[in-house]
């Protein structure tokens, strides 16, 4: 049965071809498939405009946190409709946005004592830049030269022109080296694929020593390091050894360097904890946060900071001290209420508690995965998983590009009513954090057919 009133399945086809580009697709492709068109969803399911069902196991582009139609955040969607729907944020505040950053604050490492928000990943990390870069330009100490970034090979932090800039994904951000500003890139601890062709824990860490001297030579150049704590989820989810993270913290405030960490991916307990920095008790002098922050209802996110940051900005009018920068949307209320409602649910529900035995029972189960011939590497940080698939597993060597290995298994998880998105030939799993036991089962059945039957017809 079709879902919708108006138009059936294949005229609704037939218009998304006509009218719609897809983000990071390529429409080539897109207009000769059958393109599968969401309807509906509910908990761990959604459902297309022919009434099929499918487990959604990215979370709908790892945002969806309780599941879909989640009764309080739907409720709290409604109320704050019946009160008003948007209002600025340039010179006026709203109750919601209010009570948000409060209750923010109260549940982030304990450095941030300020929100700043905008309406998505890329702004709430372009934000941050802009901070650092003018931070060093206002605060007491002027060092108006550190005006560098340093950032990671395989780091990403979003599509605008900003945080391009500080993306280390050669495939996404190459083609635009030109109209970006230079940073400073080292290498990241990509286990699997040890650029210094060492093992954890027998390398001590020893790719650390780029960091430092990366540090110590650009000393009074850099504004900031960016990173995504503990994991480079967009690259392939290459979860990082445990520490590394906390010793470019350490780093950072030994080289006076101002520590950024992306939480766009890892925040609201997609890591196991409700933030990532969390696991190493890492204080960061700015947080980027967005994705699950709505629960997974709506364009959200947030720029969070230290007291003495904010200080800087504050001056007298004519010092133009202020932070030129604001979006429209800034602070909706209703992707504030939904925030709110979403946070309570956490509590109630004791979420990260609950989470802890599915992420164990994830690990366990994943371990079958290596008994497959094209699986090289199975990476895991909490409720983020990461397959590596290679065609040859003892030298590692990946398949060609256009083999288009990891779609493939995404299509034939999507026959046997799976969703889930590929990152190259990595295969990613990031399940809403309510699914429950039998349905990780499923999508763990899913998957594994699904690459078996890919990789060794
Ligand atoms: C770590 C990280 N930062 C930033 C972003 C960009 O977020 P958005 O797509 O909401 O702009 C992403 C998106 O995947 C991300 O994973």
């Amino acid at each position: 049965m079709a879902l919708d009133q108006e138009y059936s399945p294949e005229e609704l086809e037939r218009l998304d071809k006509q009218f719609i580009w897809h983000p990071f697709t390529q429409m080539k492709d897109w207009l000769v498939e059958e393109p599968l068109i969401i309807a509906a969803g509910y908990g761990s399911y959604l459902e297309d405009v022919r009434g099929l069902r499918y487990l959604d196991g990215v979370s709908s582009l790892w945002v969806t946190i309780h599941g879909h139609r989640q009764e309080d955040i739907d409720r709290a969607v409604v109320e704050q409709l019946s009160r008003i729907a948007h209002s600025t944020f340039l010179g006026l505040s709203n109750v919601p946005a209010i009570k948000l950053a409060k209750r923010l604050v109260e549940i982030v490492p304990r450095s941030l004592t300020k929100v700043f928000y905008s309406d998505n990943g890329s702004t709430a990390v372009e934000i941050s830049l802009k901070m650092a870069f003018q931070y060093w330009r206002q605060c007491q100490r002027r060092q108006p030269s550190k005006n560098r970034f340093i950032s990671f090979i395989n780091g990403y932090h979003g599509d605008t022109v900003g945080s391009v800039s500080v993306g280390g994904i050669d495939l996404f951000h190459k083609i635009y080296r030109p109209l970006l500003f230079k940073g400073i890139r080292v290498h990241s601890p990509y286990c699997y694929r040890c650029h210094l062709c060492k093992e954890y824990p027998g390398c001590h860490l020893s790719c650390l020593a780029e960091v430092e001297e990366t540090m110590e030579r650009y000393q009074g150049k850099i504004a900031a390091v960016i990173v995504e704590p503990l994991i480079q989820a967009a690259a392939g989810m290459i979860v990082f050894p445990p520490g590394y993270t906390q010793r470019v913290r350490e780093l950072a405030t030994k080289y006076n360097i101002l520590f950024i960490a992306d939480e766009v991916a890892t925040g609201f307990g997609r890591s196991g904890a409700l933030f990532a920095c969390m696991h190493e008790g890492i204080e960061p002098d700015f947080l980027a946060v967005a994705k699950g922050i709505t629960g997974g209802y709506l364009p959200l996110a947030a720029t969070l900071t230290t007291q003495e940051v904010f200080a800087a900005f504050c001056g007298e009018y004519k010092e133009k001290k202020t932070l030129f920068h604001g979006h429209t949307y800034t602070a909706n209320p209703i992707a504030c209420a939904a925030a709110l409602a979403s946070l309570k649910v956490f509590e109630r529900e004791n979420t990260i508690g609950e989470l802890q035995g599915k992420i164990a029972f994830l690990r366990n189960k994943l371990k079958s995965f290596g008994e497959l011939k094209h699986v090289g590497d199975i990476r895991q940080l909490g409720f983020m998983v990461g397959i590596e698939l290679v065609r040859d597993p003892d030298t590692k060597k990946s398949y060609p590009y256009g083999a288009k290995m990891g779609i493939k298994v995404t299509k034939e998880a999507r026959k046997r009513g799976l969703i889930i998105r590929p990152l190259g030939d990595v295969i990613v799993l990031m399940p809403p954090l309510s699914m429950n036991y039998v349905e990780m089962e499923k999508l763990l059945e899913i998957t594994y057919y699904s690459i078996k039957a890919v990789t060794e017809r």
